[in-house]
């Protein structure tokens, strides 16, 4: 008997970035939405075109450019949004409206300051003029998790009768367990009499750490979408993680009655992507794409996996995208081989400005490191993420000392808005000289609020990734910089989060 399918919606691009400081630029966005479509995810949404000139623009440019899933953009219940998500997702081969609005007592009182019956004409009224647009339309019940099953009933026949064809279910808040969960989607299944005409949705938040096993139990009781994140990304303590997600849906078959057209193996790259383009590291114990997810330490797991795999491994690593970060490119790969594997990545280079920069970075890296990775070339490009008109602030050149007995010192010319300064600094270690210095020429005023290496590839040579997150007047951003030199790479990745702050548009929160 043929299987139910289950939807994957991802919402990194949307939930994801709700993250403090996980926001993204127009083309980081793009690079992750073609990694998603090569993954074969069903719905992409791909920002919230209310909350800025910017949203708008990234939802744009992913509903032109991806062909292989749905690009949805989400909107509040109001025409003024649906109106601008409209507007946005119009290019889009198949685009979906995703309009909500909260159904708690909580939520309906003290934030929208609204009836009950208010709320329900304001959720009619949404679904039909979104339907006016376009004939995707999902409908959220927003802190459905905490709302009265009997209003949900009400509300969601209302905007069933108005054209919604998938109703969604969040546990906004991430109070439910599982089986509370399931018996909900369950309840709200069978006591609708319109409920066979919709696909029912969840989303569900890991406050409790539970988002993933309630969309699972969820699936158990009749939900056929899944609304979730690479890496379980999202406000607070995140969403529930696609790979995680897709993964038990396929490990255990016997259990479930629904498969999901995800291909596996794009998995360990896009959350290789997320975490590189947002700046938050993967626990190396977190499931599927964590470093150790598949490593065996102790000798009597790693003699049962030498002779029988299935001894302790219930997936096997390739098939979630592990051991292929295959040697690609090297010291004599010309322009051609590596405007190729650009294409092979999903990178799309703007103009031929863009590659010929991109090319003489590759070609600075393959003199100093001789083995290049895709892991190197996604880190090369990322380096692109403030476009030339961003870049205000530019690093020139740099020099460090760092000796047995004497204080480290870093000395540093940049260029501001084209004018070249110096400045001199020491600090703890080069790394706290060489911010010290930049700070002294720029004077951000910005508070540090992270900082952190990682390893791009294995190896001394190995270039490192630095992550640097500044907060200015209750903005947040990330800052990334690669290098084999770290002290090179700290340095770019405060040049960067300090250009963000100098270009980035303000953004309005949906949920708030
Ligand atoms: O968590 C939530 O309720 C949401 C909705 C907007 C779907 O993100
Ligand atoms: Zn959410």
């Amino acid at each position: 008997m043929s299987k139910d399918h289950l939807y994957i919606f991802d919402t990194t691009l949307r939930d994801g970035e709700q993250s403090p400081g996980a926001s993204m630029t127009k083309e980081e966005k793009l690079r992750i939405a073609r990694q998603l479509e090569r993954m074969r995810v069903d719905v992409i949404e791909a920002g919230f075109p209310a909350a800025s000139n910017g949203d708008f623009e990234a939802v744009r440019a992913v509903a032109e450019a991806i062909k292989d899933s749905v690009v949805a953009g989400l909107c509040r219940a109001n025409e003024r949004d649906i109106a601008r998500a409209l507007e946005a997702v119009k290019p889009a081969k198949s685009g979906r409206i995703h309009t909500f609005i909260a159904t708690s007592p909580i939520h309906m009182e003290k934030k929208l300051r609204m009836t009950p019956d208010e709320v329900i004409i304001a959720a009619r009224n949404a679904v039909r003029f979104a339907r006016n647009g376009i004939g995707d339309v999902e409908f959220s019940c927003e802190d459905a998790g905490r709302s009265e099953l009997d209003f949900l009933c009400r509300i969601i026949e209302e905007v069933i009768k108005e054209g919604a064809r998938v109703i969604n279910i969040p546990d906004t808040v991430g109070y439910n367990v599982p089986e509370q969960f399931a018996e909900r989607i369950h309840q709200l299944r069978t006591r609708i009499p319109n409920s066979d005409k919709v696909i029912w949705s969840v989303h569900c938040h890991n406050d409790l750490g539970l988002a993933v096993a309630n969309s699972l139990a969820a699936v158990m009781a009749g939900a056929r979408q899944v609304e979730c994140t690479i890496n379980g990304l999202g406000e607070r303590a995140g969403n529930a993680a696609l790979e995680e997600i897709v993964m038990a849906v396929r490990t255990r078959q016997d259990v479930f009655p629904c498969e999901t057209r995800i291909d596996t193996t794009q998995i360990v790259s896009a959350s290789k992507m997320v975490s590189g383009i947002t700046g938050f590291p993967v626990q190396p114990n977190k499931a599927i794409v964590g470093a150790n997810a598949f490593s065996h330490e102790s000798g009597i797991h790693q003699d049962g996996v030498l002779k029988h795999r299935e001894t302790y491994e219930i997936m096997r690593a390739e098939d979630v995208g592990w051991n292929t970060n295959k040697l690609v490119l090297g010291k004599h790969s010309g322009r051609t081989a590596f405007r190729a594997r650009l294409k092979e990545l999903g990178i799309e280079v703007e103009s031929e400005q863009v590659l010929n920069a991109a090319f003489a970075r590759f070609k600075e890296l393959a003199d100093k490191k001789h083995e290049i990775f895709d892991e190197d070339i996604n880190a090369l490009m990322s380096d692109d993420v403030v476009t030339p008109e961003q870049e205000h602030f530019k690093l020139v050149s740099s020099r460090f000392r760092s000796e047995t007995g004497e204080t480290p010192f870093a000395e540093i010319t940049l260029s501001a808005g084209g004018v070249e300064k110096h400045a001199q600094s020491e600090g703890s270690g080069p790394v706290d000289a060489a911010l010290k210095a930049i700070e002294s020429v720029v004077s951000s005023g910005s508070e540090l609020l992270l900082y952190s290496v990682n390893a791009i590839t294995t190896g001394t040579d190995a270039q490192g990734e630095v992550t640097v997150r500044l907060s200015k007047g209750g903005r947040i951003v990330n800052g990334q910089g690669a290098d084999t030199d770290i002290i090179v790479a700290s340095a770019k990745a405060y040049i960067n989060a300090l250009n963000k702050l100098e270009a980035g548009p303000e953004r309005v929160n949906p949920q708030v």
